[in-house]
């Protein structure tokens, strides 16, 4: 039996988890920095950063009291080495470095995007390599083949916005806080898909993402709106009530961010003729998006892995899970090991 510790600081989530054999999940605590970032409608680097360094301790002391085990009892540490934001992603690895040495354990650095999506690995029956990842989160949207043994071939990618960053953007747009995705999947509930049709942009007919044109046609029919009705957003941004206005561009702008991730994403499939998919990163959460795939899974021709909601965000267990696999290869990072802000998987 092997216990792996996992830390994960590479943006505004200070998470720590402990995972038994790459599977086993013992604890998963995760404490956002997200309150402090509010009143500036977007991650501050510098704040994401301190909040790390303020609660990181307790964050490792809640995951070992959670998983029932103490520091002596942890075989291994495995910390987020990238990407991510580069101060936020020092404060995860020089702990973790301060950790392996001082308790004679290996360190081992973990990519973020391919531990997004083993968390649906480890969560799964019957899941391993080769699939198709569809990797969405907040600073990445990416598809790729995942290989045995950790081996990418990435098949297309945003050639502009995130797609968490466009459910950001847009929670923003319309007053809803942040980080917006969670806001406008509840409140997409609320309103009616159909209500906008808002542009299917894509990046020509390859695997590539493009977010930025649906965006740019939110912004401009929010606007005109505004303009129209005298800038009485009070009034217009009825964000609770029946089929408010916010409600409708919410349901509306989600249904067509789900439509381009949707079909690319099958066309991945059917050009790879892989019939295995893993979807993984913040945006995997929304439910809109979970339904959409699950439904063209149920065809049977397909079989469709989300890991649990709470894998989606970023947390320490999937750090951990993905860890033993590089420890049972003997991978083993250097104590002078660097982080990396960009992704890697090219
Ligand atoms: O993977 P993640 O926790 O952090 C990054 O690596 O970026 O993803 C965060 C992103 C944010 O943009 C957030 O708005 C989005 O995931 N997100 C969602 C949902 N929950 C989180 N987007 C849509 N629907 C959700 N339910
Ligand atoms: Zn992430």
């Amino acid at each position: 039996m092997v216990r792996i510790l996992g830390i994960e600081t590479s943006c505004d989530e200070t998470a720590i988890g402990v995972v038994e054999d790459g599977r086993r999940v013992l604890s998963n605590i995760i404490a956002s920095s997200q309150d402090a970032h509010r009143p500036y409608g977007g991650v501050v680097p510098e704040i994401a950063s301190r909040v790390h360094v303020e609660v990181i301790w307790q964050v490792l002391a809640e995951s070992l009291t959670h998983a029932h085990c103490s520091l002596e009892q942890v075989d291994a540490i495995a910390v987020t080495q990238g990407p991510g934001l580069p101060g936020a992603l020092l404060v995860g690895v020089a702990f973790a470095k301060g950790l392996a040495l001082a308790l004679d354990r290996p360190l081992i650095g973990v990519d973020h995007l391919t531990a997004h999506l083993y968390a649906g690995e480890m969560t799964a029956d019957d899941c391993e390599p080769p699939y198709v990842g569809l990797v969405v989160s907040g600073g990445h949207t990416l598809l790729c083949i995942v290989h045995p043994e950790q081996r990418f071939e990435v098949l297309g990618e945003t050639k502009d916005d995130a797609v968490g960053e466009s459910f950001d953007k847009v929670a923003k747009l319309l007053g809803l806080g942040y980080p917006g995705g969670p806001v406008i999947d509840r409140l997409s509930d609320e309103g009616r898909r159909d209500a906008v049709a808002f542009t299917r942009s894509t990046a020509k007919d390859g695997c590539d993402f493009s977010f930025s044109g649906l965006k740019t046609d939110v912004y401009r029919y929010v606007n005109k709106h505004n303009a129209e009705c005298g800038m009485r957003n009070a009034e217009c941004q009825i964000q609770n009530s029946g089929h408010g206005f916010a409600a409708d561009v919410a349901a509306s702008f989600q249904e067509a961010a789900v439509d381009i991730l949707v079909s690319k994403t099958l066309r991945a499939c059917q050009r790879t003729g892989v019939k295995r998919l893993v979807v993984g990163g913040g945006v995997a959460a929304n439910r809109r998006l979970r339904e959409r795939l699950t439904q063209e899974g149920q065809s049977g021709k397909l079989q469709v892995v989300f890991p649990p909601r709470e894998l989606c965000v970023d947390n320490g267990a999937m750090i951990a899970g993905l860890a033993f696999a590089s420890l049972r290869r003997g991978q083993r990072s250097p104590l002078n090991m660097a982080i990396y802000t960009n992704s890697q998987l090219n």
